[in-house]
């Protein structure tokens, strides 16, 4: 009845836990990973460009930094995938001097590994040990070009303890910048045991990145992106629910991603755990995607998903970075205008009791009462662990 005022103009969210050294303001909506490569070279300067414009953060997708990236001027959050591509040495393995090397930029913010990637089907023409592009996805090296299908899995680490001895390796390197990772949930076990790995070495990621199965990309294969992983508001309140219960709240920030394009998608988010959002598709509706359904043959009519000069030289990157950073400045504006009328003044008050659901017909149901049914409590793989 009464509506609030939100005080913060820009909502915004500090990532770094207790052994970060470099935390990060980051908008609560920036641009999911895409890979140049999955992308054109101006699609790519654009998105950056805009986050530039809008103050927000830009995930560069497994593909790594590319020079659009860093022409685009935006800030990153650079992705290491199974490929590790731009800290690879030769053998294809992570090489912790490249690494050093390139996490150094000063527009590089955060970094993540991509925990559960599938098995990538994408060629990545790559040199070995070499990080420069020549263009359309390929890495040289002596001149040689070599083709590389991200493996299924990583080979820094093999569980969930060496993940996190991996992740404080990246850490030391980046000399504290915050490091991530992202998943989507498969096995709810292998997550809990994340959580009491994570509360028994008191190793931590800064933050989380959980995408629903309802993610999107034209790399996948068809019947991963029909058929795997939990959907987003199963998968967020599932991890918010086990970070609670482990005590890891205060160290992790909860990032979400899956379909989330308008204020009001922000807010369930938030909701149910998520302290961040990210959009990927809409940031491409941004960038003028037609949805030609062309992403995996490489004519993306509107030079977005193409490595065709014909094509991606009709993207012009000084008109649509202003796009990509409205979208998100009247994201923002609207999600704060739906908080002053249900009367949250800060993020903390979007609770999951205020949001509600119809779940037949003729009754509703709070987020609280479908997605919190009951108190968190481990589960039989717990009992050697002890709890808050
Ligand atoms: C063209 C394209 C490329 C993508 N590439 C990556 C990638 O390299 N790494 C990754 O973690 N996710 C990738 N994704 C998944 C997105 O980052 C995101 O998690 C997923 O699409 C759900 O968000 P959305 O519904 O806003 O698109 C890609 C998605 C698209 C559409």
């Amino acid at each position: 009845m009464f509506p609030v005022h939100v005080q913060a103009k820009d909502l915004r969210v500090t990532v770094g836990g207790s052994r970060c050294k470099q935390p990060y303001s980051a908008s609560i909506y920036n641009i999911s990973a895409m890979s140049y490569g999955s992308l054109s070279k101006t699609a790519v300067t654009a998105l950056s460009a805009g986050a530039k414009l809008g103050g927000f953060a830009h995930n560069t997708g497994e593909g790594g930094v590319s020079p659009f990236h860093i022409e685009g001027g935006g800030d990153l959050i650079w992705q290491i995938g199974t490929g590790y591509f731009g800290c690879r040495d030769k053998d294809g393995n992570f090489s912790e001097k490249l690494f050093k090397e390139q996490v150094a930029h000063p527009h590089i913010k955060n970094g993540g590994d991509q925990a559960v990637s599938g098995s990538q089907a994408r060629a990545r023409r790559y040199t070995a040990g070499c990080q420069e592009y020549t263009g359309d996805r390929s890495y040289t090296q002596g001149g040689t070009l070599y083709t590389v299908a991200s493996p299924p899995a990583h080979s820094a680490f093999s569980d969930q303890f060496t993940m996190l001895l991996y992740i404080d390796k990246l850490r030391v390197l980046s000399d504290g910048k915050p490091i991530g990772i992202k998943l989507c949930i498969g096995n709810k076990q292998e997550f809990e045991r994340l959580c009491q790995e994570m509360k028994h070495n008191r190793i931590y990621p800064d933050f989380i990145t959980i995408d629903g199965a309802e993610g999107g990309t034209g790399a996948a294969p068809l019947e991963f992106t029909d058929s795997l992983g939990m959907p987003l508001y199963d998968a967020l309140a599932y991890v918010q629910h086990m970070l609670e219960l482990y005590g890891l709240r205060d160290e992790i920030k909860l990032i979400a991603a899956g379909k989330i394009i308008t204020g009001v998608d922000i807010i369930k988010a938030i909701s149910l755990g998520a302290d961040i959002c990210y959009s990927a598709r809409g940031m491409m509706f941004a960038l003028g995607c037609i949805q030609a359904l062309q992403c995996d043959s490489g004519r993306c009519p509107v030079g977005i998903a193409t490595q065709d000069k014909n094509l991606y030289k009709g993207l012009d990157v000084a008109d649509k970075r202003v796009r990509v950073a409205n979208f998100h400045g009247n994201t923002i504006k609207s999600t704060i205008e739906v908080m002053e009328a249900c009367g949250f003044a800060s993020l903390q008050d979007i609770t999951p009791d205020k949001i509600f659901r119809r779940v037949e017909q003729g009754q509703t149901k709070s987020f609280k009462d479908i997605y919190f049914p009951k108190k968190p409590s481990p589960s039989s793989i717990s009992k050697n662990y002890v709890l808050n």
